[in-house]
């Protein structure tokens, strides 16, 4: 494991600068000569953390920057001085940046809500798209966009980028390699602090964020759709609003968001998944079990909003004679582990560089978005109706199929057979 990690390390170092000229006394506009340019809409906290993230990348460049806030334009602003790098360019709409000819790429961080017509209004320009997630706010959004990569010329990547958390890179190594052998079992959890404040608190709401499983948990139902390399199939959730924003109203309308679910899936191939979510702790806590018919893999991460205190990630695969049986330490380096949740942003930077630069990468398609807000909304729709939800029923239900060609991932083709069925 010890490898591996140096590996995903070296990897990330090799990357960090590959194209800049080597002469420390370089401008910055001969240092960024051939890199390519990105627009970012939204710069707002994770808008934010994607200009950190690629000034210290240092593979491309900021060439300008929309926002409706002035605020946010003005912090994303002081992120380029702070650090002594030229200022991008201030956009006054989209019309101008999407008629910038220096913009190779554009980066989509504004709230959920706003994905769907802000993708529709930058598509006419056919570049690569880095669209955070989750992609969409209601089901027939996240087709739609689902739908519309396939047939978009360059390629969309979604910021689903707890998957390069050093924690849950080894831990996917492991699982595809057959460590812990033919997986039965998934248990995943998050303990944390409640919501953090946003611009016009659009996270409050769950007409804006899509709800609190749809809005954060993505994450977790990517993960898990991705370990249990299958389809859900059926979905049971309990949760609720317990401590946090109980008596919380912006502009007359009152937070509706909950804090805590307890969710349980049951795949097409028979994997049994669990998920815990709890947003009235002190600290950050992540955890992730996993069970096969040969042993079981844990990957930890703890962390917190408070400055100072310093954040670890562990794995330990109980599989005999395995080399984390007793666990191992996978935290990644500050210079990394500093990098934006826990340096899996700057992972997913790397991937979109590769796009933008016309090469290939693993980074997070839509169909994969599509498939954890389906997992997460069905969940949603469990403890709205407090009844066990039927996947596929529910989908034609509501008239929407995303089981045309392309819209299920590969990986989660892996299984699915018809005596799979669950009985
Ligand atoms: N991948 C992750 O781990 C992660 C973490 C946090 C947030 N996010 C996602 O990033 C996105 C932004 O979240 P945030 O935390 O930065 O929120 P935020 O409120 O801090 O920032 C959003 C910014 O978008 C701006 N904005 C709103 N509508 C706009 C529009 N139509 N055009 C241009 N600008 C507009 C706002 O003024 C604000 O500055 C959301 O989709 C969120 O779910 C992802």
């Amino acid at each position: 494991m010890k490898e591996q990690l140096d590996i995903i390390i070296s990897d990330l170092q090799a990357s960090m600068g590959r194209d800049a000229p080597e002469s420390a006394n370089a401008s910055e506009s001969e240092r960024s000569v051939g890199k390519p340019g990105y627009a970012i809409i939204g710069t707002g906290m994770m808008g934010r953390e994607h200009i950190r993230a690629v000034l210290q990348l240092k593979q491309a460049r900021i060439v300008g920057i929309f926002d409706e806030d002035p605020v946010s334009i003005r912090r994303a602003l002081r992120e380029f001085s702070q650090s002594g790098h030229q200022e991008p360019a201030v956009y006054s709409d989209l019309e101008a940046l999407t008629n910038d000819e220096r913009v190779d790429g554009i980066l989509i961080c504004t709230p959920n809500f706003t994905h769907r017509q802000v993708f529709d209004a930058v598509k006419h320009t056919k570049k690569p798209i880095f669209l955070e997630k989750p992609m969409a706010t209601t089901l027939e959004d996240a087709i739609y966009l689902a739908e519309a990569s396939l047939s978009y010329p360059s390629s969309i990547l979604l910021g689903m980028q707890y998957r390069y958390k050093s924690q849950y890179q080894l831990a996917l190594n492991a699982i595809n390699k057959g460590d812990v052998g033919s997986v039965k079992m998934i248990s995943l959890c998050e303990y944390r602090p409640a919501f953090l404040p946003k611009v016009k608190e659009w996270n409050k709401f769950a007409v804006y964020s899509g709800g609190t499983l749809v809005e954060k948990c993505c994450h977790y139902f990517d993960l898990m759709n991705r370990i249990a390399a299958s389809l859900p199939a059926r979905v049971f959730a309990s949760g609720g609003r317990a401590v946090n924003f109980k008596d919380f109203s912006y502009e007359g309308r009152a937070s509706d968001i909950d804090d805590h679910a307890l969710v349980i899936v049951e795949y097409e191939n028979r994997v049994r998944a669990q998920f815990t979510l709890n947003m009235f702790s002190e600290e950050l806590y992540e955890g992730l079990t996993v069970s096969g018919d040969r042993g079981t893999l844990r990957a930890e991460e703890q962390a917190s909003f408070k400055p100072g205190r310093e954040s670890s990630s562990k794995i330990t695969v109980e599989v005999p004679g395995h080399a984390a049986y007793d666990g191992f330490d996978c935290t990644f380096p500050e210079a990394i582990e500093s990098g934006g949740h826990y340096g899996s942003t700057l992972f997913e930077h790397v991937r979109f560089a590769n796009r933008v630069r016309g090469q290939q990468s693993d980074g997070a398609s839509c169909a994969e978005g599509l498939w954890a807000i389906i997992t997460a909304w069905m969940a949603q729709e469990s403890i709205r109706t407090s009844t066990v939800v039927d996947v596929r029923e529910t989908l034609a239900r509501l008239g929407i199929d995303p089981f045309g060609e392309g819209l299920i991932p590969d990986i989660n083709q892996r299984h699915i057979s018809d005596e799979a069925n669950l009985s």
